[in-house]
């Protein structure tokens, strides 16, 4: 395990000042790109969320989708987009957020009962948390349960994890950030 997390930490690509002045982005495509470091990262979550009783996995648009659709898929449950604003056909239920820099909007579709349904929350990457906690807020007003909201990536410093435990929503990430 410790050898498929450093192949995945090498391939995720560290850009100083982008998109702006003193926030250091963390790429995660590389990993995406690379079939080793994919695999690792898919299949260490699979095998996590294994055990887990659960219905659906909800990816976060974009990079959400790609690690959400194969979680799900590896584990033969269903996939629940979680879209920015204005890209799905309603009836849906919105959610605006605060980022680092700006503000965003996602959605998720209500157009069929999910009482009781168990959901699994993916997103690349949690900084400040406004996105997952979003996410999480929408899965609860669709009627849903969260039963973990899952990253690859944690920048432990922005402590978006206290802003989704605060909120009752539990946290897992493959690696850890501690600088911004
Ligand atoms: C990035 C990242 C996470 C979010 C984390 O997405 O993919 O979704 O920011 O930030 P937060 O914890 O401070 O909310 P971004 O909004 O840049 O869009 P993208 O995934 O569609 O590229
Ligand atoms: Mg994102």
């Amino acid at each position: 395990e410790i050898h498929a997390l450093n192949r995945i930490k090498r391939k995720i690509r560290e850009i100083k000042d982008w998109p702006k002045t003193g926030v250091t982005f963390r790429d995660v495509c590389p990993l995406f790109e690379d079939p080793k470091a994919f695999h690792d990262a898919i299949d260490l979550l699979r095998d996590r969320y294994s055990s887990y009783q659960f219905d659906v996995v909800a990816g976060v648009e974009a990079r959400g989708f790609v690690i959400g659709a194969a979680l799900a898929y590896s584990l033969g449950k269903g996939f629940l987009p979680l879209r920015k604003e204005g890209k799905l056909p309603g009836p849906n239920l919105s959610k605006a957020y605060q980022l680092e820099y700006g503000s965003s909007t996602l959605e998720v579709q209500n157009f069929c009962p999910r009482r009781g349904l168990r959901v699994v929350v993916v997103d690349d990457l949690l900084a400040k948390g406004g996105t997952l906690e979003a996410a999480c807020f929408l899965i609860e007003s669709c009627g849903g349960t969260v039963v973990e909201a899952s990253v690859l990536v944690e920048l432990s410093s922005l402590r978006g994890k206290e802003v989704l435990e605060v909120r009752g929503w539990k946290v897992f990430s493959l690696l850890k950030y501690d600088e911004a």
